[in-house]
C-alpha cells in the first residue's frame, strides 16, 4: 500500500484521541486501501460497517458505543453537535481496526438556520438562491460534526394529498433535475473531504412522489416510458453531478418494493446510470419487506435487500442477525458483503474520515461555547432567500404593499407560531430564532401601537386530528388550541378587524399536516379558517390572506373573499422578516409557482404537462363532451409557473433562429420582455417545447428552460433561449431516447398558461 507521506498530516493523526495506534493511514490510490482494509477485516467487522443506526429503544446508547467499539456498527443518524459526536468517534477508533463511523442527519432546508421548505425553494426559480441555501446548510452541518445529510430530496410529486410533496421540489422535471443538480453540488462542495463539505444522500430512489393517491407509503404503478421521461430524472441528475449516497424509497414499484428491486438498483442505477456510491435503504425499510409481503421472515428480508444491492441497512437489526448465516448457508457470497462493504469505506474515504476521522467534529478546545448562539446562523441569506420564495397569487386594486403608516389587524393561529414557519424536517432550526410573521410585521411597522392581533380561529378542533398531530415523537407538530368556542374567537377578529385599515389573516396548515405519514383527503383550510376569512371579509376592510401551508391548497372560495393573497409556504428562520419585505413592499415579488394548485381534491393529479387526450376541453364551447370535471370549472386555480410582482410585464411574439432544426444545429428562441409597471421588479421568463405528433402523445407542454430577470421601470431585454436535439427527446414505447422529426412549438410565457408560440420543424 503506497503510504501517505505527508508529515504534517500524519501529525495531525496522531494527536487526535483514539487515532495514534490507527491501523490504516490512506494513501491516494483508493482501491489499494480498500482492498488492504477489507482483507484484515472479520465477517463481524464487514457487516458492522453495513449498518447505520440511531439511538433509540432498539439500540439504547450504551449499546450503540459498545458496537462501535467492537467495529460492528458503520455509521451513525440523528445526532449532532461536536461534543456529542466526538464521544461515538472515540468509541469507533478503539475498535480493532479503528475504522471511523460517519454522522448523518435529515439536513432538507437548512440546519440551524431554516430557509423555505422544498417547495419554497423552488418557488425562487432560481438555481443560486437554492444553491445558496445547500451550502449554507453544508456548512452549519459540517459546522456540527456531521459528515452525510439525507438530502436532497427530489421526488415528483403530482399528488398534493401527500404530505411529503412539501420537501420536494415541484411537479416539473426538469425544474427538479436542475435544482437536483445545484444542491449536490453545493452540499459536496468543491471537494467531498473538504472540512465544510458533506456528502449528499439524494431521496428516495425511486418514484415515492407517485404513491397511490397520495396516500403515504402506497405503492407506484407506472409505465416505464413514463418513469423514465417524468419521474426519473431528478434522481439521475444528482447522479450525474455526483451524489454520494442515495436512499431507497420504502415504495413498492410495479409490485417490487424499492429495498428489495434489484431491477432499480443493480440494472438502473449501477449500471446504466454508472453510480459508483453508496445505496442506502430507508428508516427500517429493511424490516418491512416482510409487511410488504415479499419476505418470508426476517432472514429473507436481508437477503433479499442485500442481493438487491442495499449496502446500508438504515436502523439496522437484520443485517447484523442475518447475514452471517446466509453467508454460512451459500445464500449470500462473501463478494456480495464485499461490495457492500467497499461502497461504505469508499464513502468514508471520500468524505476524508480515513485521514482524519475527526474532520469535522474538530478538536474538543475549539467547541463553539454555545451550539445555538447567534452567530452560527446566517440570517441574512435565509431572508433574501425566502423573500424570493414568496409567490404572489392575487393583488387585487393593488391593496400591496401596505403602507407602514396604517394600523394592521393580523390574524389567525399561524401569525404568531415561530414553530410552524420553520416548517417540518427542520434539523435543528430553533423555534425561538425563529421570526414569525407577527414578528416580521411588528419589526416593519416598529410601532407596536398600530399592530392588533386576534387569534380568530384554531388550525383545527378536530380531536382525531390533534390527537395524531400531537403524538409524543411521531409527528414534529404540536398545535395548540384555544379552549374559546370557534365563533367567539370569530367574533373578536373581527372586532379587532374593524379597529384596523388593513387585516393581514395568516392561515392554512400546521407543519406536522405536510410531513411524512401526514396525508390529506381534502385540500380546503382546515378548521374554522374559511369561517374566519368569510366574517373578516363581512367587515368591508381589505383583506390580505398570507398562506402558511406545504401543498398547494384548493382555497377557491377564500380568494375570492380576499383582495391579496401571498403564498409563503414555510419560510423559514428569517420567514416574518421576509413576509413583511413583501407585504410593506421593501421587497417586490418575483416567486413562481412550482406546483399546479387545483381548484378541488377530486381534479388530482393537477398537473400543466399532460397529455391533450382524444378530447381536450375546449374553451370556446366549453359545454362539449371533453376530458372534464362537469361539476367544477376547468383547470388548475392557479397554474404552474405564476406568480405576480408589485410591476407589470409585457412579452413580445418569439422569434425562432430558423424554421427548420438541423440535428446537428442549434436553434435559438427569444423573446423581448419589458417592465411596463411603475417599479423595478423581476420576472421569470419560462421555455415550453411541445412535440406535436410522434409516435406516442406527447405533454401539451414541457419546460425546457427559464431565465430570472430583472427590469428597472420601462426597460426591455432580450431574452434568449437555445433548443438543440437533445431538449426533444423522450423515451418511446420502447425506451428508446430520441428525437423524432416533425413539427414543434415553442411556447414562452411568465407562466405556463399564457404563452406565445412558434412552429419550427425537426429534420
Ligand atoms: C424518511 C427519510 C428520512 C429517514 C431518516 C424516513 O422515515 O422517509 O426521508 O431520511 O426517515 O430520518
Amino acid at each position: 500500500m503506497k503510504m501517505l507521506t505527508v508529515i504534517g498530516l500524519i501529525t495531525l493523526l496522531l494527536s487526535q484521541p483514539g487515532w495514534a495506534q490507527a491501523g490504516s493511514v490512506p494513501g491516494d490510490d483508493k482501491a489499494l486501501f480498500i482492498a488492504d482494509l477489507l482483507q484484515r477485516m472479520t465477517i463481524e467487522e464487514k457487516i458492522g460497517q453495513l449498518r447505520l443506526n440511531c439511538i433509540g429503544q432498539q439500540m439504547p446508547q450504551e449499546t450503540f458505543l459498545e458496537e462501535a467499539a467492537l467495529g460492528q456498527v458503520g455509521g451513525l443518524f440523528y445526532v449532532t453537535g461536536r461534543s456529542d459526536l466526538r464521544a461515538f468517534q472515540d468509541a469507533a477508533l478503539r475498535s480493532r481496526l479503528k475504522i471511523p463511523l460517519f454522522f448523518a442527519y435529515d439536513v432538507i432546508h437548512g440546519h440551524r438556520t431554516l430557509f423555505p421548505i422544498g417547495l419554497g425553494l423552488a418557488s425562487t426559480w432560481d438555481v443560486d438562491a437554492v444553491a445558496l441555501s445547500a451550502r449554507i446548510a453544508a456548512k452549519e452541518a459540517s459546522a456540527d460534526g456531521l459528515d452525510m445529510v439525507f438530502s436532497p430530496m427530489v421526488d415528483i410529486t403530482r399528488d398534493p394529498r401527500w404530505g411529503r410533496m412539501s420537501e420536494g421540489l415541484g411537479e416539473d422535471t426538469y425544474m427538479a433535475s436542475r435544482y437536483a443538480q445545484v444542491m449536490v453540488n453545493a452540499l459536496q462542495g468543491t471537494k467531498l473531504g473538504a472540512v465544510d463539505s458533506v456528502m449528499a444522500s439524494a431521496k428516495h430512489f425511486a418514484l415515492y412522489g407517485a404513491a397511490e393517491g397520495g396516500r403515504d407509503y402506497n405503492s407506484v404503478d407506472m409505465s416505464l416510458p413514463k418513469m423514465y421521461q417524468d419521474y426519473l430524472p431528478p434522481y439521475r441528475s444528482a447522479v450525474n453531478a455526483g451524489v454520494g449516497a442515495m436512499m431507497l424509497t420504502y415504495v413498492a414499484i410495479n409490485g417490487t418494493p424499492a429495498t428489495s428491486n434489484t431491477w432499480l438498483i443493480h440494472d438502473l442505477l449501477r449500471k446504466q446510470w454508472d453510480f459508483k456510491g453508496l445505496t442506502i435503504s430507508d428508516f427500517d425499510a429493511v424490516n418491512e419487506l416482510v409487511t410488504h409481503g415479499v419476505a418470508r421472515d426476517g432472514r429473507e428480508a436481508a437477503l433479499r435487500a442485500i442481493k438487491a444491492g442495499v449496502n446500508m441497512s438504515m436502523t439496522d437489526t437484520l443485517y447484523r442477525k442475518e447475514l452471517p448465516g446466509l453467508l454460512k448457508s451459500g445464500d449470500v457470497s462473501q463478494e456480495e458483503i464485499d461490495d457492500a462493504v467497499r461502497a461504505v469505506l469508499g464513502a468514508k474515504y471520500d468524505l476524508g474520515l480515513f485521514a482524519d476521522p475527526y474532520l469535522r467534529i474538530g478538536a474538543a478546545h475549539d467547541d463553539p461555547p454555545d451550539n445555538n448562539a447567534e452567530d452560527r446562523l446566517h440570517r441574512a441569506q435565509a431572508r433574501e432567500v425566502a423573500r424570493k420564495s414568496l409567490v404572489l397569487l392575487k393583488n387585487r386594486a393593488n391593496v400591496l404593499p401596505l403602507k407602514k403608516d396604517g394600523v394592521v389587524a393580523v390574524v389567525g393561529a399561524l401569525a404568531k407560531s415561530r414553530l410552524d414557519i420553520l416548517g417540518t424536517w427542520s434539523s435543528i432550526g430553533s423555534p425561538v430564532q425563529a421570526v414569525s410573521v407577527y414578528d416580521g410585521i411588528a419589526n416593519a411597522l416598529g410601532d407596536p401601537s398600530r399592530l392588533l392581533y386576534a387569534r380568530g380561529a384554531d388550525i383545527t378542533d378536530d380531536q382525531s386530528v390533534l390527537t395524531y398531530l400531537n403524538q409524543p415523537g411521531a409527528n414534529p407538530s404540536d398545535v395548540e388550541v384555544d379552549p374559546r368556542p370557534a365563533h367567539q374567537m370569530i367574533e373578536e377578529a373581527v372586532k379587532v378587524a374593524e379597529q384596523a385599515e388593513i387585516v393581514v389573516a395568516v392561515v392554512g396548515e400546521s407543519r406536522g399536516m405536510s410531513y411524512e405519514g401526514a396525508s390529506r383527503a381534502s385540500l380546503g383550510l382546515p378548521g374554522y379558517q374559511s369561517e374566519l376569512i368569510k366574517a373578516l371579509k363581512a367587515t368591508g376592510k381589505p383583506l390580505v390572506l398570507v398562506l402558511m401551508n406545504g401543498r398547494p391548497l384548493s382555497v377557491g372560495k377564500e380568494q375570492d373573499a380576499a383582495d391579496a393573497v401571498l403564498e409563503t409556504w414555510y419560510s423559514g428562520t428569517e420567514g416574518g422578516n421576509a413576509i413583511a419585505d413583501v407585504l410593506f413592499g421593501d421587497y417586490n415579488p418575483s416567486g413562481k409557482l412550482p406546483v399546479s394548485f387545483p381548484r378541488s381534491v377530486g381534479q388530482i393529479p393537477m398537473y400543466y404537462n399532460h397529455l391533450n387526450t382524444s378530447r381536450p376541453h375546449l374553451l370556446e364551447n366549453p359545454r362539449a363532451v371533453t376530458s372534464r370535471y362537469f361539476d367544477e370549472a376547468y383547470g388548475p386555480l392557479y397554474p404552474f409557473g405564476f406568480g405576480l410582482s408589485y410591476t407589470q410585464f409585457s412579452l413580445s411574439d418569439v422569434t425562432l433562429t430558423s424554421k427548420q432544426l438541423e440535428r446537428s444545429e442549434t436553434l435559438g428562441a427569444s423573446v423581448v420582455v419589458k417592465n411596463t409597471g411603475q417599479r423595478e421588479g423581476e420576472t421569470v421568463v419560462q421555455l415550453y417545447v411541445r412535440d406535436v405528433s410522434a409516435s406516442i402523445s406527447r405533454p401539451i407542454k414541457e419546460l425546457k428552460g427559464f431565465q430570472k430577470v430583472m427590469l428597472k421601470p420601462g426597460e426591455e431585454k432580450v431574452i434568449q433561449f437555445s433548443l438543440n436535439e437533445n431538449d426533444l427527446k423522450f423515451y418511446d414505447a420502447q425506451l428508446k431516447h430520441a428525437a423524432e422529426s416533425g413539427e414543434f412549438r415553442v411556447l414562452i410565457g411568465l407562466d405556463s398558461q399564457n404563452v406565445k408560440e412558434r412552429s419550427f420543424e425537426l429534420l
